[in-house]
């Protein structure tokens, strides 16, 4: 199902209280969480009405979608840091309700740790997306078998032109990184994919009317049983008039 808000606030809005419909109908729900600056006001918005009408979070547990790989922990760079600092940490999240990939760690280990988490406590409940220019869903590059589980890959040259905005240019962004794969999240209950901007406008089209397969890894969703996608208006300009609801 496509929604198209006005804006980035009523986008923020709406995704946030799916998100808490979520947690009020399963307190101990699984939730995957991006980064990126798509979900930042979403964030800011459910941090705000979890302490107004004072949501109780210590029975969900969140999972990262994605994390860079080959860096220190306490590298400024590590996404789950900065989940940390935006959502986690705000909303009262207990440390052990956080399940994360260690970016310094063998990144095997690490893909299979977090599939046996997930096959000992799932199903995920709701998978929260953000669309990368290439149609990225967490790091599942273009190419990337619909199939695919947790795994480590090689960023390509798109991801790293744009991951080079957060951290101040292309040679400072990683190059490798770890992320929860097509296939994991499709067997997720829910899947909420949020696109907003003008910039993810072409690829936005292509992921809901384009073909459907790896070259564009969002393509993936359209089989998803329950998925809703959130886009403001910027976003939705180069849909078709058959796609608009
Ligand atoms: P963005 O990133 O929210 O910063 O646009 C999304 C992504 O690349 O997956």
């Amino acid at each position: 199902m496509l929604t198209i808000m006005e804006n980035a606030d009523q986008l923020a809005q709406s995704a946030a209280e799916e998100i808490l419909n979520t947690v009020r109908a399963q307190p101990n729900a699984i939730i995957v969480l991006p980064t990126g600056n798509t979900p930042l006001p979403t964030y800011a918005r459910l941090v705000e009405i979890s302490q107004q009408q004072a949501i109780d979070w210590s029975g969900v547990r969140v999972v990262s979608l994605d994390e860079y790989s080959g860096i220190a922990r306490d590298d400024p760079r590590v996404l789950c840091s900065w989940l940390e600092r935006k959502i986690i940490g705000p909303l009262g999240i207990a440390t052990d309700h956080f399940i994360r990939f260690e970016p310094a760690d063998d990144p095997l280990t690490e893909s299979a740790r977090i599939e046996d988490w997930l096959g000992k406590n799932g199903p995920i409940d709701l998978a929260v997306l953000g669309l990368g220019l290439n149609g990225h869903l967490g790091f599942n590059e273009p190419g990337t078998a619909f199939t695919a589980r947790a795994h480590s890959l090689t960023l390509t040259p798109e991801s790293i032109s744009s991951n080079a905005t957060y951290w101040g240019g292309e040679d400072k962004v990683p190059r490798s990184a770890l992320t929860l794969g097509i296939g994991t999240l499709m067997q997720s209950c829910r899947i909420m994919l949020m696109v907003s901007g003008q910039a993810k406008a072409d690829i936005l089209a292509r992921s809901i009317e384009g073909a459907v397969g790896p070259e564009v890894p969002a393509t993936a969703l359209r089989s998803h049983p329950n998925l809703i996608i959130l886009a403001d208006g910027s976003a939705a300009l180069a849909l078709s008039r058959e796609s608009l609801p």
